[in-house]
């Protein structure tokens, strides 16, 4: 599990909503990513969920008074608005969104927002004819003006029976936004960035293929980090057990042909490639509309090339910017500096297959850079998410080039 929030700190506030019992997850999440939580619950909240859930699973005390009588550090208010890196407000009622927005702060939670500079995030969650209410919409629209952000309630059932807007968003959207919140940047602002990962299949028959053991982590995490820097991603995924961020653009494929008619269309509205996808080199000559029995003797299987997918762009990329991977297994940097000219590539990702903590599946990679310059970059083993970062940095300098030149 990537721990892309380790060291944060998170104040997560509660309020007093049903949706209060989803928060655990959201919670359990957020650490899983490595992120520190201290949760603050309002009154109300405690109505819906007890302090002892939370307290349980942040192993951390949960704040619920302004003036507690055991009270430990004088001005907790201020001390936890400096802790905090990001305050996630989830679920978030109409009530505490009006007390901010009108600059109230009669508990530990309104308080500690407004001591803090830190990015406040609210998450709604409440029932459709309150979510329409004029006076809650203009409290919304104050506190975006200010820098205040949301997390869009979405359609869907409500507590009170009705079907309507007001659920709280999906866990992986609130997820997401935290970190937005937190690693966000404009590195990439706008670049439109086509991203294709995981491996394909190539069938025999209607329940067989060829594939390669690809798990499309690395093609995941350059398309996750993109728009983490402002990127709109297109991300092209062969078949894999991933999730990724709502805000990007994910489109499934199967087979190498798909692949390459899927990333050729879309290419036309990028401005940057990166080829992660374990394309495979040859599918079944003959793909039969039946499976095959078990009674056939002997079964011959001709295959034949598909297309080089990353040739066929590099070849008319213009002044784009095309990023391929290799795999190697001898003569890696010959073999991958040999690919880069054959493909036209501005830079090689060459993949080390063997060694602990590198080759498919696994979260980490050691991978070494090649320019079109033939400038070697070794990287040590570190996780994918961190490769991707030194991969964009590299895409992002080459862009800037490209502006230059
Ligand atoms: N690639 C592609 N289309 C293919 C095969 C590969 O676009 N049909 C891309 C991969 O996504 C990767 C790069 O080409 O970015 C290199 O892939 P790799 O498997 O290392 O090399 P191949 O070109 O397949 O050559 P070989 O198998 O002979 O090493």
């Amino acid at each position: 599990m990537e721990k892309r929030l380790e060291k944060r700190h998170i104040l997560l506030g509660i309020t007093g909503s049903i949706a209060a019992y989803k928060v655990c997850e959201v919670l359990r999440l957020l650490q899983h990513q490595g992120a520190e939580i201290q949760v603050v619950m309002t009154e109300s909240a405690q109505h819906f969920i007890t302090p002892l859930t939370f307290e349980t699973l942040s192993d951390h005390e949960v704040i619920t008074d302004l003036f507690p009588s055991h009270r430990t550090v004088k001005t907790r208010h201020v001390s936890m608005a400096e802790w905090a890196d990001c305050i996630l407000i989830c679920p978030a009622t109409a009530n505490i969104i009006g007390k901010i927005a009108s600059g109230i702060a009669d508990d530990f939670l309104s308080t500690v927002v407004m001591a803090s500079r830190s990015p406040v995030l609210f998450a709604p969650a409440m029932d459709y004819q309150m979510v329409r209410n004029s006076i809650y919409l203009s409290n919304c629209e104050k506190l975006e003006k200010l820098g205040y952000r949301f997390i869009s309630p979405e359609e869907g059932e409500l507590a009170s029976g009705a079907v309507g807007p007001g659920r709280l968003a999906d866990i992986r959207r609130i997820i997401e936004s935290v970190k937005k919140a937190l690693l966000g940047s404009d590195n990439l602002k706008q670049v439109r960035i086509l991203v294709t990962a995981g491996p394909t299949q190539e069938f025999l028959d209607p329940v067989r293929y060829l594939t390669n053991p690809s798990s499309g982590k690395m093609g995941y995490a350059i398309a996750e980090e993109a728009s983490l820097r402002g990127a709109d991603v297109t991300l092209i995924s062969g078949p894999t057990d991933l999730q990724t961020f709502q805000n990007i653009r994910l489109i499934e494929i199967k087979t190498a042909e798909e692949l390459a008619r899927v990333t050729k269309k879309e290419w036309k509205d990028h401005q940057v490639l990166i080829m992660a996808a374990a394309v495979a080199d040859f599918r079944p000559l003959k793909l039969s509309r039946k499976k095959i029995k078990k009674e056939t003797a002997e079964w011959v299987l001709q295959l034949e090339q598909t297309e080089d997918i990353l040739k066929s762009i590099g070849e008319k990329k213009g002044d784009r910017i095309v990023v391929g991977f290799a795999l190697e297994t001898e003569n890696a940097e010959r073999h991958a500096i040999q690919k880069l000219h054959n493909k036209k590539c501005d830079l090689i990702c060459l993949n080390n297959p063997d060694g602990p903590g590198s080759g498919f599946g696994q979260d980490t990679n050691r991978i070494t850079l090649i320019d079109a310059k033939e400038n070697v970059e070794h990287l040590l083993l570190m996780e994918k998410w961190q490769v991707a970062q030194h991969i964009l940095d590299r895409v992002a300098l080459l862009l800037k080039e490209k502006v230059i030149a």
